[in-house]
């Protein structure tokens, strides 16, 4: 489980704080399937990248089952994040003077997975594994994203406006294939979108104004990407 107590983070020295989290708290469930909806500048990449530890807070706490991230030294942050974390970006990030082989390779070798063509398949680029990024669609190029990102099998996937480059179509089919690996795998996914309607897919949805989470609810059942509206 992971555990968000009192997160508060601003930009800018001191006299000139401005306030982005102000003083955010929630937990999530191993498992579940977390959307944090909410307007431009309302504060959703700084907490992603709070919680993740990509950056710290100036006070509060991020724990993941009793290991608090905030306290732990970058050195360390760094490893929790390599053995625990998966990222997705809205910009897809790959490596492009390598392979779509080699990028997915790249997550895997962080933690000697040698099984990592399987993941390749379950996102459908098996048939690319060859080809380099400049010759996929921005689909693709996002599915071999969610596939470096899932090759280290991480505990947690987090993802910031993964489909906000795709058109609807390609959009549905690389949440398509993240809902149903997360079936098959098992881990916890956290997604940012300003989409409404992608927070149909999830199970709870905490939505975000200023800096403050204004609701919180579950969804009785979820919808799947081909369900949704756009
Ligand atoms: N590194 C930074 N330095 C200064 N201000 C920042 C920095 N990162 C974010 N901000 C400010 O913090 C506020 C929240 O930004 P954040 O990126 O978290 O919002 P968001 O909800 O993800 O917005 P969007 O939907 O547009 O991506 C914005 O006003 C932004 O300008
Ligand atoms: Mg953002």
């Amino acid at each position: 489980m992971i555990r968000i107590d009192n997160i508060y983070k601003s930009y800018g020295n001191k006299e000139n704080a401005f306030k982005v989290l102000k003083g955010i708290s929630f937990s999530v469930e191993n498992g579940d399937f977390v959307v944090l909806l909410g307007a431009s500048g309302s504060g959703k990449s700084t907490l992603l990248n709070v919680i993740s530890g990509l950056e710290r807070p100036d006070s509060g706490s991020v724990f993941y089952d009793d290991i608090d991230i905030s306290e732990l030294s970058d050195e360390k942050v760094t490893r929790f994040r390599k053995e625990n974390i998966g990222f997705i970006f809205q910009q897809y990030y790959l490596l492009p003077n390598l392979s779509v082989d080699k990028n997915v390779k790249m997550g895997a070798d962080l933690v000697n997975n040698k099984d990592y063509r399987r993941v390749l398949e379950a996102v459908g680029l098996g048939e690319k594994c060859n080809k380099y990024p400049h010759e996929l669609s921005g689909g693709e190029q996002q599915r071999v994203s969610v596939a470096r990102a899932l090759a280290k099998k991480p505990r947690v996937l987090f993802l910031d406006e993964p489909t906000g480059a795709l058109d609807e179509e390609t959009g549905r089919l690389v949440l398509d294939y993240i809902c149903k690996l997360q079936k098959e795998l098992h881990f916890t996914i956290v997604m940012v979108t300003h989409n409404a309607n992608i927070a149909d897919m999830a199970k709870t949805v905490i939505r975000m104004n200023s800096g403050h989470i204004v609701e919180t609810y579950h969804n009785e059942t979820q919808k799947n990407a081909y369900e949704i509206g756009w």
